[in-house]
């Protein structure tokens, strides 16, 4: 019998995860290729990856409507997906629907509570905190006793949160479930219990968000306890993709970045969300981290985002770059990106399902550091520089070929 694998999306209605799996059913059924998933090609093949047409798809959202509704949106406003092809994919995504939940949450914050409205926050903020991660446990097994799955990926894909801050409570296990037990409220978010319920059920997370909740040292714990690998965070998909792949050419050139600025505009759902100040921050610092790591020394730099909402998602970056040469001399290099954020990162969040697998059938737990080369702020690994990053997975793919296939 081949594995059957579930992939549940948090945040499934959302734009990247209805383009995901608009794009993953057009694989499935011969109307797309696989031509730009990342690791469709060698030394990739040699992992064995599960084929993208057998992912079995479900999750929650606190936005309501249908995927064919969601995928018909982004066909008008965004037009990055065809409305022919959703309308042809209307089964399958309506049988994807009957898998989508109502989410939970918890200390949502101003923007996303404006963006999903005040009465479905508060019915998700009900009732404990333990009795919401149960709600979580409780869709993922019926989602495998359902569909008789061997294995369940869980993937964030929901609205960046603020940034929660960090106290001794997060970095122990045993004082996390303290605080969990007493509900305390304001010490967590939304996607700190969507990770806390699929690592205690042991299935690999990945956190594709900025929201830095998702992923805190007790959280690694229990993964490491549960056998769960955890990948993430903050998909690299954009700005930061070819910051990172640029800098390491000034650091080997031996030119010496004096300042790089960054401005970045955009439009949709997720540029409202980051239009607020609390949850803009969670974005910057994830953003701001790799130039000091690559070069090793830290230029004046400056990353910018605004949101311009007749953009949707189209986002511009423009990147200025002042670095000086051999005798002193100053010289510019600019670039303008205009990347459409959910055609570049659905690709990535299918390889990253797989290799969440991949991981988890060899017995992996904890951080996939292999995977850094997909994130803005790598999970256990402090390498930034985008070719060492690709280097690290094609190890990962050596060794996985030396070991047998993906099978340690
Ligand atoms: N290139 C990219 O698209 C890219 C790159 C890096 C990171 N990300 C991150 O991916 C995330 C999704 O981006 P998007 O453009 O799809 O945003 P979106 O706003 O279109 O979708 C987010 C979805 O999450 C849902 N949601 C919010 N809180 C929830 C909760 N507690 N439970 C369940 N669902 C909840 C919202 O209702 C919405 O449908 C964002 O955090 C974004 O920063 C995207």
């Amino acid at each position: 019998m081949p594995r059957r694998i579930g992939a549940w999306l948090v945040g499934a209605r959302g734009g990247l995860a209805t383009t995901t799996l608009v794009g993953a059913r057009a694989i499935a059924r011969g109307r797309a290729s696989l031509e730009h998933l990342p690791l469709e090609r060698p030394p990739y093949t040699a992992l064995q990856l599960m084929p993208v047409a057998d992912i079995v798809f479900g999750g929650c959202d606190l936005r309501q409507g249908s995927l064919v509704e969601a995928g018909l949106e982004i066909a008008a406003v965004n037009r990055s997906l065809d409305p022919r092809l959703v309308d042809d994919l209307r089964d399958d995504l309506t049988a994807i629907d009957a898998d989508i939940g109502t989410g939970i949450g918890a200390n949502f914050g101003r923007a996303i509570e404006a963006l999903v409205g005040r009465d479905v926050v508060v019915a998700a903020m009900r009732p404990t905190l333990r009795e919401r991660i149960a709600t979580v446990e409780a869709a993922l097994d019926a989602f495998v006793a359902r569909h008789r799955l061997d294995d369940v990926v869980v993937v964030n894909l929901a609205s960046t949160e603020p940034p929660l801050e960090l106290d001794d409570d997060h970095r122990s296990l045993a004082r996390l479930d303290a605080l969990l037990d007493r509900s305390d409220e304001p010490k967590v978010r939304s996607s700190l219990l969507y990770a806390y319920a699929a690592v205690s059920r042991g299935h690999p997370f990945v956190n594709f968000t900025p929201s830095n909740a998702a992923v805190v040292p007790a959280i690694l714990e229990l993964a490491a306890r549960r056998g769960a690998p955890i990948a993430g965070s903050d998909g690299k998909t954009g700005e930061t993709l070819v910051k990172t792949a640029l800098a390491p050419m000034f650091r080997d050139r031996a030119l010496r970045v004096l300042s790089w600025q960054g401005y970045n505009i955009l439009g949709d759902r997720d540029g409202r969300i980051l239009s607020d100040s609390e949850n803009l921050s969670a974005k910057v610092r994830s953003k701001d981290q790799s130039l000091a790591s690559i070069l090793g020394y830290r230029p004046h730099s400056h990353v910018g985002i605004d949101f311009v909402p007749s953009l949707d998602d189209l986002k511009t970056a423009w990147d200025h770059i002042h670095f000086e040469g051999f005798l002193g001399h100053r010289m510019t290099m600019q670039f303008i990106w205009q990347g459409c954020d959910s055609i570049l990162a659905a690709p990535l969040v299918l390889d990253l399902i797989r290799l969440a697998d991949v991981a988890h059938r060899r017995g992996e737990a904890g951080p996939m550091r292999h995977t850094a080369s997909f994130f803005k702020s790598p999970i256990g690994c402090d390498q930034h520089d985008f070719h060492a990053q690709i280097a690290m997975l094609q190890a990962y793919a050596a060794a996985a070929s030396a070991a047998g296939g993906s099978r340690a």
